[in-house]
């Protein structure tokens, strides 16, 4: 049953012979939200992305838009706008025609087109460039107009695959700024492919880590960063340090203290209780480990270690750790490049500010 969302896909298979391209995937994304789905190349993205546009049926599950079911329907039957990875500029037409296209599909008349064409090109601070065909037009120009392609069939929910990797940073940076600021100002609910996680993290309400075919995560982006489901999408968002330890108690309410080595006992976020004494592997971001420099008697929630690589980074400086504990590990971690740099074999003291327990 379709529920109260723009897009819910439910239970979504996909296969192409023996390779299972969409496995179980679902996910609901509410009214005016900017969800994004994330991951490595050939997880999925594009497809779940097609089968959402009707450009691909899946084998299983549903398709609904605004609580309609659609799952069988073709594209211009869905009232969804698409920008494809390429842009996909018919080259023999002015933009005027490319936008006033998918208009005509829908049947609508000369005036409304007009009228649509010329709202849609205001949105995107095109005015004026109608008449241009694609090529008389900049990597970032071409952009917008497949931009403004989605918004003139005034859609109920826009998707977009990997809309702004063809540019250079600096205009990615801008133009990551303006579409969120449009995605705003309309309310409308957008779905976006990337493997930009920081794209990811800075635009969106919800965001959907995929691997495989499968969903691994879908949280806020401070969830997935802070607590990342598993050792994939922790390595994936960002970097982490991956460390053996023991639980010893489970303090409740998500909390759990942990042996790592022989003697360091650090808290750390626990998605599920686990019996004492099981072994775990803690997931700890560089910035969680914060260096102390002298001292050698580790207290609680502190490691000691020796440093090992020093890579000078500009404005941080980045440090490989021997544990004293377990030679045979290091950590990794950083920090800014305004206090003294320390040596190879200086001793040091890293306070752990905060663990995750993964979950595989
Ligand atoms: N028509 C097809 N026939 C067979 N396999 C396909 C077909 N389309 C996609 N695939 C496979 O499905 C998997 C997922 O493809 P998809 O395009 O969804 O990946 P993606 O996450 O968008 O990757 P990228 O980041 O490289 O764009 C890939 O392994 C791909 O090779
Ligand atoms: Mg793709």
């Amino acid at each position: 049953m379709a529920g109260n969302f723009d897009i819910e896909l439910s239970h979504c298979g996909k296969r192409y012979g023996a390779v299972t391209v969409l496995d179980d995937v679902s996910l609901q994304v509410r009214r005016g939200e900017f969800i994004t789905v994330l991951g490595p190349s050939g997880c999925g993205k594009t497809t779940t992305l097609r089968v959402i546009g009707g450009f691909i049926i899946p084998d299983s599950g549903h398709v609904s838009i605004r609580g309609r079911e659609v799952t069988r329907l073709p594209p211009y039957r869905r009232n969804i706008g698409v920008v494809f990875q390429n842009y996909a500029l018919w080259p023999h037409m002015t933009v005027a025609e490319i936008l006033g296209f998918g208009l005509r599909i829908r049947k609508l008349g000369r005036e409304e087109i007009a009228r649509r064409v010329d709202r849609a090109l205001d949105m995107v601070q095109l005015t004026g460039l109608k008449d241009r065909y694609p090529r008389e037009l900049s990597g970032g120009q071409q952009q917008r107009v497949a931009m403004a392609r989605a918004l003139a069939i005034d859609p109920e929910v826009i998707i977009l695959d990997e809309p702004l990797s063809n540019l250079d940073r600096r205009l990615r940076e801008e133009l990551r700024i303006e579409l969120k600021r449009l995605q705003r100002s309309l309310g409308v609910t957008m779905l976006f492919v990337t493997h930009d996680q920081e794209e990811a993290l800075s635009m969106s309400d919800q965001v959907v880590v995929m691997q495989s075919g499968r969903i691994q995560q879908i949280a806020d982006p401070r969830t997935v960063y802070e607590r990342p489901a598993n050792r994939f999408v922790a390595g994936f968002l960002g970097s982490a340090n991956f460390l053996p330890g023991e639980l010893v108690e489970n303090a409740g309410e998500g909390r759990a203290r942990i042996r790592l080595g022989n003697g360091a006992v650090v808290g750390a976020y626990a998605p599920s209780v686990k019996p004492a004494g099981e072994k775990v592997t803690v997931i700890i971001r560089p910035e969680w480990l914060v260096l102390e420099r002298q001292g050698d008697q580790p207290p609680a929630n502190q490691l000691a270690g020796t440093v090992g690589d020093v890579i000078y980074e500009g404005s941080a400086v980045r440090y490989g750790i021997k544990l004293n504990h377990d030679p045979e590990t290091s950590v990794f971690l950083q920090e800014r490049s305004n206090v003294d740099v320390l040596k190879p074999g200086d001793k040091v003291r890293i306070n752990v500010a905060n663990a995750v327990i993964a979950t595989d």
